[in-house]
């Protein structure tokens, strides 16, 4: 951990914080596309009120939330313009991006683009129109339509009749050395940043989250992936689930820690389950693990993202994993 004494400490609270469930109220539901709703929470003092995934969720109802997690965040150490990639979904965390990075009024120069497959599936069209118009020319939005209406108009809803990928935004990009951000399903977000690599944008330049149980697979610039790590273990290994004084047996190709865990019943947090959010970290009493995607950001030295990891290979035959669960 590096910086003072105090900003270390207030790290450690914020990660303290961030594990904490609080009790939040839906203030209003607003739909926001075809597919996209938003939900506006308030804070609230009270009974904690458990949320069971797929309940629906009336304005005036408690809601159990934890504050946001993960690496996805903006680099304000940074004066690069930005660009601002998103497929579908993908826009929601770029679109707080674009408020913060308008609201902190340092005059960077941003690129939106957004790929839908019709212009009713493009969410938030209301409010980017007010900060394109608030951004007073720092902001230009490009859009794509993989399948555009009869009544879309081709130079005023979108720029371009096609999926979104590296060739629109080569085609749209003056020459200059960027920051990018990209967001969407995994072979969206893989592929772009392949084309970037091969356009010679440095890993470093590509912050990038992908949905669903795979995260983005990085390689430097002579091809060599990222991240050094053990491989995964090619024999069984005992794993301890040492809180609840339970014991299981992780085979090769035998799933991710988290899903040997459940499968002894217990219920470790999670939400992503795809080594973004970082919600199943767990302690790493002793033992080693591989992950076969590595995620996004990796944990501290003795913690473990328990949904993408598994046993890695001991130098010295087999070594059992302990996990504080
Ligand atoms: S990192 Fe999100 S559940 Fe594991």
């Amino acid at each position: 951990m590096t910086g003072t004494w105090s900003e270390a400490q207030e790290r450690l609270q914020q990660r303290e914080r961030q594990r904490q469930w609080l009790t939040w109220r839906v203030l209003r539901v607003e739909q926001e596309s075809r597919d996209i709703r938003s939900f506006y929470l308030q804070p609230e003092e009270g009974t904690p009120v458990a949320f069971a995934p797929g309940q629906h969720i009336p304005v005036g109802d408690p809601l159990q939330v934890r504050l946001p997690m993960g690496s996805f965040t903006l680099d304000h150490t940074s004066d690069r313009p930005l660009v601002l990639v998103g497929a579908g979904v993908g826009i929601t965390p770029l679109i707080a991006m674009l408020r913060e990075q308008l609201a902190l009024g340092l005059g960077r120069r941003i690129y939106l683009f957004h790929g839908s497959r019709t212009l009713a599936d493009l969410p938030f069209q209301h409010e980017l129109a007010e900060l394109q118009q608030h951004a007073g020319g720092l902001l230009s939005i490009h859009r794509a339509l993989s399948l555009p209406e009869s009544q879309a108009v081709q130079g005023r809803d979108y720029a371009f009749a096609s999926r979104l990928g590296i060739e629109q935004i080569k085609a749209t990009l003056p020459l200059d050395d960027y920051d990018f951000y990209l967001c969407g399903p995994a072979s969206f977000t893989q592929d772009l940043y392949e084309g970037l690599r091969t356009v010679h944008v440095p890993d470093a330049r590509i912050h990038a989250e992908a949905f669903g149980p795979s995260t983005l697979r990085r390689h430097t610039d002579d091809n060599q992936p990222t991240l050094q790590q053990p491989p995964p273990a090619s024999e069984p290994v005992p794993v301890y689930f040492a809180s609840s004084a339970k014991e299981a047996r992780w085979a090769p190709g035998g799933g991710t820690l988290l899903e040997l865990a459940e499968s002894r019943g217990l219920s470790p947090d999670f939400s992503c389950r795809g080594g973004s959010c970082g919600t199943c970290k767990t302690k790493l009493v002793s033992g080693q693990v591989h992950y076969p995607n590595p995620p996004a950001e990796l944990p501290e030295a003795g913690s473990v993202l328990i949904c993408c990891a598994v046993p890695a290979q001991a130098e010295d035959g087999v070594q059992a994993v302990v996990l504080e669960l």
